[in-house]
């Protein structure tokens, strides 16, 4: 436990993301089939402390951003103790960990308060469209209106940047590219655009449908003048100032410029599966290390738990390899999803 988590290619992993349910509010086409995912046992689903020793060993290792996702992060009953718990991790300097969330906004008006109290530092907001009807098709649940509330309510927070997101997809949404970029100026939030990926529970996925990154600049830029933004790190997004700033639209261009060279993310599933990629197949399993059978040691259990977290850890990033593949012929999605 302590050194840095540096993969075979010279990666150093700074970021964790952490899935906390497997359930979600919506049904997003490209994410969800209609009647939702054959879910995870509830035996199976990582408790707070399971998450926090987790948490504690990769923060020893380096991560300094744990990213909270789902499913949806807010239906975890405890989300506002997850935080908290999190917030209070600190690195091997002694500095403080960030705490990110990707979430639906659907609960974030009655949540935020208490998230932002608890330690939360920023938000990402998905939001595909900004027409009801076209909200209801995508994510079969009639439910827009709850996220404006939920986008309102984190604009009116202190949490910046903020950011929305929204899949951009042929003759869904790729006639709302510009409304959804000035809807964000509005709420001082930072469009960003992603391409699809082929993570659909339907295997629907199909590379000539998808809106580009070259389709999604070319719209934009029949309205504003768009100049890139050096300087990205491992961001998955690359920017661009609009007219010059001060806001600025981002693209995450993950099939056509993939930014796998700098990636420096791992990933924790729901029910304790770590995966050093979106598109792994190998699963890293820390739950029987959590939940052995504390059986006599001759050292104390909580150090043997801790290093053989640290193994895995360090076993998952060994794995990770240079890529994902979506752009080779023989490419296969994952049989589970994120
Ligand atoms: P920031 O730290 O704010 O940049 O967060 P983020 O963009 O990494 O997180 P978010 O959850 O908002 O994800 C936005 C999009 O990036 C989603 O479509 C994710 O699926 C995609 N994404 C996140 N991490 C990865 C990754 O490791 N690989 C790929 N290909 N896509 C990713
Ligand atoms: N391709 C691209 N982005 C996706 N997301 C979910 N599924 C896909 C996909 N197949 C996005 C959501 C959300 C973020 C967590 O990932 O829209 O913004
Ligand atoms: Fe839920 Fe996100 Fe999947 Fe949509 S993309 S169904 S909001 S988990």
């Amino acid at each position: 436990v302590g050194d840095a988590l540096v993969d075979t290619h010279g990666r150093v992993h700074r970021d964790l993301r952490i899935s906390l349910t497997d359930r979600c509010s919506l049904r997003c086409t490209y994410c969800m089939p209609e009647q939702g995912n054959e879910w995870l046992a509830k035996t199976s689903i990582l408790t707070l402390d399971e998450i926090e020793s987790i948490a504690r060993v990769a923060a020893a290792d380096g991560i300094t951003t744990f990213r909270l996702t789902g499913g949806e992060p807010l239906l975890r009953t405890d989300i506002v103790d997850v935080v908290r718990r999190l917030a209070a991790i600190t690195g091997p300097t002694g500095a403080p960990v960030e705490i990110a969330m990707t979430t639906n906004g659907i609960r974030l008006p009655e949540l935020l308060p208490a998230l932002i109290e608890a330690g939360l530092d920023r938000l990402n907001i998905s939001i595909d469209t900004l027409r009801r009807d076209r909200f209801h098709e995508l994510t079969r649940r009639d439910r827009l209106d709850d996220v404006l509330e939920g986008i309102a309510a984190a604009a009116a927070s202190a949490l910046r940047p903020l950011k929305l997101n929204a899949v951009a997809m042929r003759d869904v949404n790729d006639d709302e590219l510009v409304e959804l970029v000035e809807f964000a100026i509005a709420h001082d939030a930072q469009m960003r655009f992603i391409e699809q990926m082929p993570l659909d529970a339907g295997h629907t996925w199909d590379r000539s449908r998808m809106v580009t990154q070259d389709e999604i600049l070319a719209a934009l830029a029949q309205r504003w003048t768009l100049t890139p933004v050096p300087g990205r790190g491992g961001a998955p997004a690359a920017r661009w100032t609009l007219d010059g700033g001060p806001h600025s639209v981002g693209v995450i261009a993950s099939v056509t410029a993939p930014f796998c060279g700098d990636c420096d993310r791992l990933r924790l599933t729901a029910d304790g599966q770590l995966r050093n990629c979106l598109f792994s197949t190998t699963e890293y399993d820390v739950l029987p290390i959590l939940r052995q059978a504390q059986e006599p040691v001759a050292e104390p259990v909580e150090a043997s738990i801790d290093a053989g977290i640290d193994g895995m850890l360090r076993s998952c990033v060994h794995g990770k390899l240079p890529g994902h593949a979506i752009n080779d012929p023989a490419f296969l999605q994952p049989a589970r999803g994120m």
